[in-house]
């Protein structure tokens, strides 16, 4: 799964098919170097991008990066602009890779609270992507716990009376994903902040104290390598 030389890319073979990032720090990045906020918020869209070019290369079918939480609007206004204005960037940077890198993405969330023109957009990439092999999954104004709930919701609105897994599976917005095998957090915090929580279920973690912005390749490489050396048992005896 590695090349021969020591640092050289991972491949990823069946044991590694999605990886799910949580993209935490851009705030601290900027506040450390003396900057506003805003500028970690568009120095972690480059990351974003580099991560994205790098999990293509080595195969990765599937990637979810959670870009935006449904608790983010709480944020002061300024910041929420701010970001807002950078979502439209990051959609850009997207843009741009689908047709090198084969990609099709998928935003996860609830679109109607994004400004008309930000949400037609949305509509227009995943429309333009529709054919692409390997998934980007975007989680904006995400919340597992709402993922949930609608995906109940849509199971009963289909006529079921009794839900089963299979139903919630089907109606997630993750649903062209299998579960991520590997979530990877920047920026040291050990939580899931409502990320993937029924996905989440048999995932391996990764916490590192790397800030989103300085997250690399190199980082991501270590990160798969601790993965490679996991035993997954599922509850069994492995
Ligand atoms: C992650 O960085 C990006 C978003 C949540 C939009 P933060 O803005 O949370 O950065 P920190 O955690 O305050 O450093
Ligand atoms: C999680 O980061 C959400 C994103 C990275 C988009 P937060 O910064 O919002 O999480 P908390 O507040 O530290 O839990
Ligand atoms: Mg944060």
């Amino acid at each position: 799964m590695f090349g021969k030389k020591k640092n050289t890319a991972p491949i990823c073979d069946e044991r590694l098919s999605h990886i799910a990032f949580i993209m935490d720090g851009n705030g601290r990045w900027a506040t450390s170097k003396g900057l506003p906020r805003s500028s970690g918020h568009a120095a972690g869209a480059k990351a974003f991008k580099n991560i994205v070019e790098c999990c293509s290369r080595i195969g990765l079918r599937h990637m979810t990066v959670y870009a935006f939480s449904t608790e983010n609007w709480s944020r002061p206004k300024e910041e929420v602009d701010r970001i807002m204005k950078l979502l439209s960037d990051y959609l850009d940077e997207a843009e741009r890779m689908l047709d090198k890198y084969d990609l099709r993405i998928v935003f996860l969330g609830d679109k109607a609270p994004f400004e008309r023109g930000l949400r037609k957009r949305m509509l227009e990439i995943e429309e333009k992507s529709s054919k692409g092999k390997k998934i980007l999954n975007i989680a904006m104004n995400y919340g597992s716990k709402s993922e949930i709930v609608h995906a109940v919701n849509s199971a009963l609105a289909e006529g079921k009376k009794t839900i089963t897994e299979e139903d919630i599976d089907k109606n997630l917005y993750t649903k062209l994903s299998p579960p991520p095998d590997l979530i990877i957090r920047s920026a040291g915090e050990m939580r899931l902040s409502n990320f993937l929580l029924w996905q989440a279920a048999y995932s391996e973690f990764y916490f590192t104290d790397t800030l989103w912005p300085d997250f690399d390749e190199k980082e991501l490489y270590k990160a798969i390598e601790c993965f490679y050396k996991r035993k997954r048992r599922y509850g069994g005896l492995g």
